[in-house]
C-alpha cells in the first residue's frame, strides 16, 4: 500500500464519494481551496483500481508555530482497520516534518468515536475546546509536537 499525490481527477472522486463514506452530508468540507491551494500535500491511496482512501491538509504557521493540519481524512468503510489512515498521517507527517513543522493538529467534532479512538491510537494530546467553532461548537483539538516525534526516532535508531 502506498499514498501518492492527489489529482483533480481524485478530488473529483472524493466529493463524489465523501457522504457515503461518512454516512452523512458532509461534501462542503471538500471545499476546493484544498486541492488547488492548500493541495500540495494532499493524498490519496489506491487499491483495487479504486480510491480507498485520502487525506487533505496542509502547512501554516498559528502563533509563529509551523503547524501541518489535516483538514479532512476519510477511509472508504470497506477497508477501515487496515491501517490506511494511519499510513497517510505517517506520510503527511513526514512532508511536515522535512517542511520544518514543529507540531501537528487536528480537529474532530465531539462523539466521532472512530477519529477519536484513531488519533489517541497514534499518541496524540487531546484537549474539548469551548466554542472553538464559534459559540456552543464546541471541538476536541489534537495536536503532537514533531520535536518529540523525531527524538523518540532518534532513541530508536541509537538503541
Ligand atoms: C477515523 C478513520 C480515518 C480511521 O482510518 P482507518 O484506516 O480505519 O484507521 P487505521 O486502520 O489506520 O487505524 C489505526 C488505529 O487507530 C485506532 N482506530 C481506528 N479506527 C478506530 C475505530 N473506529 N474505533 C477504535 N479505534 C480505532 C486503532 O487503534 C487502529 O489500530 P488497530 O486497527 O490495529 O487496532 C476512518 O474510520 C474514517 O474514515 N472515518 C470516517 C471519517 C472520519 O471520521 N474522519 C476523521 C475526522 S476528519
Amino acid at each position: 500500500m502506498q499514498t501518492r499525490k492527489i489529482t483533480k481527477a481524485d478530488f473529483d472522486t472524493i466529493v463524489e464519494v465523501i457522504d457515503r463514506w461518512w454516512g452523512g452530508p458532509i461534501s462542503t468540507f471538500a471545499h476546493p481551496i484544498f486541492f488547488y491551494e492548500l493541495g500540495e500535500h494532499a493524498q490519496v491511496v489506491e487499491a483495487d483500481d479504486q480510491i480507498i482512501g485520502f487525506l487533505l491538509g496542509f502547512i501554516a504557521s498559528e502563533s509563529s508555530l509551523l503547524t501541518g493540519y489535516v483538514h479532512l481524512v476519510g477511509i472508504h468503510p470497506d477497508y477501515r482497520r487496515r491501517g490506511v489512515g494511519r499510513l497517510l498521517y505517517e506520510t503527511f507527517t513526514e512532508a511536515c516534518q522535512s517542511a520544518g513543522c514543529q507540531r501537528m493538529k487536528a480537529i474532530t467534532t465531539l462523539g466521532n468515536e472512530g477519529s477519536i479512538r484513531f488519533h489517541l491510537a497514534q499518541g496524540w494530546a487531546a484537549k474539548e475546546i469551548e466554542d472553538y467553532a464559534g459559540p456552543g461548537r464546541k471541538r476536541i483539538v489534537f495536536t503532537r509536537a514533531l520535536g518529540e516525534l523525531r527524538e523518540r526516532r532518534d532513541r530508536a535508531l541509537d538503541s
